[in-house]
């Protein structure tokens, strides 16, 4: 049976490696990527776009994303950066409402959901980001929170832009803490995530729907991880800045 997902694994650098250290890393990962129809995404800073997307240029399955951008065209924004930016080096993906967006940032569903619609606007992928925080989780009121983020920021979408974004499932909890969600908890979610895109869009959109998992994603769970009937792949932050970690998640998918 022909797959109904596309399987992604995406490296969210965040704010870390210079310059250099992010070319080798990029050089690491294109080395030893082996052929597969995995689509591998690379989230460096700005700074590195333009030179990570030389590096990977001609690679049809890998592709650069940017972690953030403006939600207007251009104009007195001091330090932003726009969509035109972005698409003027090559980007493909732009991750938005990231839980560290949310959270140092104080970016809003609404914003979120204007961000959303600008780089649709502009042709790129939204890689969009929901999640709950610990106590969330702990009231078990988490399907409920994450419903919530997808209506607010989403689902005044068009069917048909709304079938271009990539989910991402990162509970707070789990990032950057070495705290992973058990398969079970991914799965749960990821389900949950597709009966709302469901209720919304209807069967044959939310059976499209690509939704990865993020939050401490690694070489040692990824294999249980993307085990899962609903998890298409990973949003990697950590294990990302290894190019064998990040390459050894890339290559734990199941057989087909
Ligand atoms: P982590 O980050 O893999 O370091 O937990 C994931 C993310 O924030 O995308």
């Amino acid at each position: 049976m022909q797959r109904q997902r596309i399987r992604m694994v995406a490296g969210n650098w965040k704010m870390n490696t210079d310059y250099e250290q992010g070319r080798d890393l990029a050089q690491e990962v294109v080395r030893k990527l082996q052929p597969s129809d995995v689509h591998v995404v690379m989230a460096p800073p700005f700074t590195h776009l333009k030179n990570v997307g030389n590096i990977t240029n001609g690679i049809s399955n890998v592709s650069i994303a940017a972690q953030n951008c403006h939600e207007q065209t251009a104009g007195a924004y001091t330090g932003e950066i726009s969509i035109a930016m972005l698409q003027s080096v090559g980007v493909k993906y732009v991750i938005l409402g990231h839980s560290e967006r949310r959270q140092y940032f104080g970016e809003s569903d609404e914003l979120i959901g204007k961000k959303v619609k600008a780089v649709l606007a502009g042709g790129m992928v939204p890689i969009f980001c929901c999640g709950e925080p610990l106590e969330v989780r702990e009231a078990g009121n988490h399907e409920a929170y994450v419903a919530d983020q997808l209506k607010n920021s989403l689902f005044d979408l068009s069917e048909e832009d709304f079938k271009k974004i990539i989910l991402a499932y990162e509970p707070i909890w789990a990032i950057g803490t070495g705290k992973t969600a058990s398969p079970e908890q991914a799965q749960e979610m990821h389900k949950a995530i597709r009966t709302q895109v469901q209720k919304k869009y209807g069967e044959d959109t939310s059976m499209r729907q690509v939704i990865l998992y993020g939050g401490s994603c690694k070489p040692g769970n990824a294999k249980e991880l993307f085990a899962q009937a609903d998890v298409d792949g990973g949003l990697i932050g950590g294990a990302s800045l290894k190019s064998d970690d990040f390459i050894a998640i890339v290559e734990s998918f199941p057989e087909d």
